[in-house]
């Protein structure tokens, strides 16, 4: 009896710290992905300004902005949502995306290609129809990735 107990104590405190190891791990990845998520949100509030007109076109801070928004997707950032961190407390991403990976990293690929793209239209004098074009299909990446993938609040 003792020598059972004395065994589940042991294996308790090997397991323990490896969980509590795991679960700080979890909330490392939460945590960067809330961070790249809210520099995406003021890229886009800022190039959605120049682009709505309300802020002067201002070619550096539109490449400045879409290089936000390229560092921030791709696979990457596809990779700060392992399958132990979805349907998290303090987390709004939806397990759905275990089932959809592919999906889901395609969209985060789009937003990376588009992105690039639209820094490089900027660097190259891109006419404001192409570049407001190009931002708006942008912008549609991170809504069709939010409508499938993030829990409403
Ligand atoms: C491929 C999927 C995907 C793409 C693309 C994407 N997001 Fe997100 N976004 C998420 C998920 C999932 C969450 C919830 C993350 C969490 O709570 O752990 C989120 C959360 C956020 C948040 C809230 C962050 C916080 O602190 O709670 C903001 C702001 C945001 N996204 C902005 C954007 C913007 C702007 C874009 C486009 C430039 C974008 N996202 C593109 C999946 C995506």
């Amino acid at each position: 009896m003792r020598i059972a107990i004395a065994i589940t104590l042991l294996a308790l405190g090997a397991v323990l710290p490896a969980a509590m190891a795991q679960e700080g791990d979890v909330q490392a990845l939460i945590e960067q992905r809330h961070q790249e998520m809210k520099a995406n949100g003021g890229a886009m509030k800022q190039l959605g300004g120049i682009f709505r007109g309300d802020a002067p076109y201002d070619r550096d801070a539109v490449i400045k902005a879409a290089g936000i928004l390229s560092k921030h997707s791709g696979t990457d950032s596809a990779a700060l949502f392992p399958d132990n961190s979805l349907e998290h407390s303090n987390s709004d991403a939806r397990i759905e995306i275990a089932d959809n990976r592919k999906r889901f990293e395609q969209i985060f690929s789009d937003l990376n290609a588009g992105s690039k793209e639209l820094a490089d239209l900027a660097r190259s004098d891109g006419s404001d129809k192409e570049l407001r074009a190009l931002f708006s299909k942008v912008a549609k990446t991170c809504s069709a990735c939010h409508t499938d993938f993030r829990a409403k609040n």
